[in-house]
């Protein structure tokens, strides 16, 4: 664990953006894990895996990485590795198949058309697969430096519509959507990412 922590500080101490936005796909990876019913092994993988999701980003140029602008292709073949790079810097520890079949897949997409493999629905590892939503919905609703996060309910309805779009699992979609809402009406969603983490 105190490996994982120190790898997860590592990406912060080079970028802001990404160790936030970690901290936030840990967070609601976790409550779609806990909607889904994994068991507590699975919620302590996911949970160390999507906190280290992006870790690959540690090798890629600040020029591409922070780059406010389009990326041109070569710049986005570049950003695309850091799903392979995770899996190099995890290597050496003995448990990091758990955590890099997160990190390799969570760019994957449910029709087939994302990167790194090229694989399909449920041939995307379930964890990798939560993780996606996550990582979408925490692209939507937060802020970056170049623009201004979508508030939730719009957020939602995007959601919504895009079920059938290909991109995420829909039936892991339809439940982030109960989450999503059931936290609005609660608040309390920090309480099963502390407890787990
Ligand atoms: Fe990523």
């Amino acid at each position: 664990m105190g490996i994982l922590f120190a790898l997860a500080k590592a990406l912060e101490a080079r970028d802001d953006d990404t160790a936030s936005h970690s901290m936030n796909v840990t967070k609601y990876a976790m409550l779609l894990g806990r909607q889904l019913g994994l068991d507590d092994e699975e919620m302590r993988i996911l949970g160390q895996g999507a906190m280290l999701h992006d870790l690959g980003k540690i090798g890629i140029p600040d020029e591409i990485l922070k780059k406010p602008g389009d990326l041109d292709e070569i710049e986005f073949a570049r950003i695309k590795e850091h799903t392979l790079l995770t899996s190099e810097i995890l290597a050496p520890l003995e448990t990091s198949n758990y955590y890099s079949s997160i990190a390799r897949s969570h760019h994957e997409r449910w029709d087939g058309n994302g990167y790194p493999d090229g694989l399909d629905g449920e041939n995307i590892p379930l964890l990798a697969r939560i993780v996606a939503v996550a990582d979408a919905w925490d692209a939507m609703t937060s802020n970056r430096v170049y623009r201004a996060g979508m508030s939730e309910p719009v957020a939602l309805e995007i959601l919504e519509k895009e079920k059938s779009w290909g991109q995420w699992d829909p039936y892991l979609i339809e439940q982030f959507i109960k989450v999503i809402r059931k936290e609005t009406e609660s608040s309390n969603s920090y309480s099963v990412f502390e407890k787990a983490i």
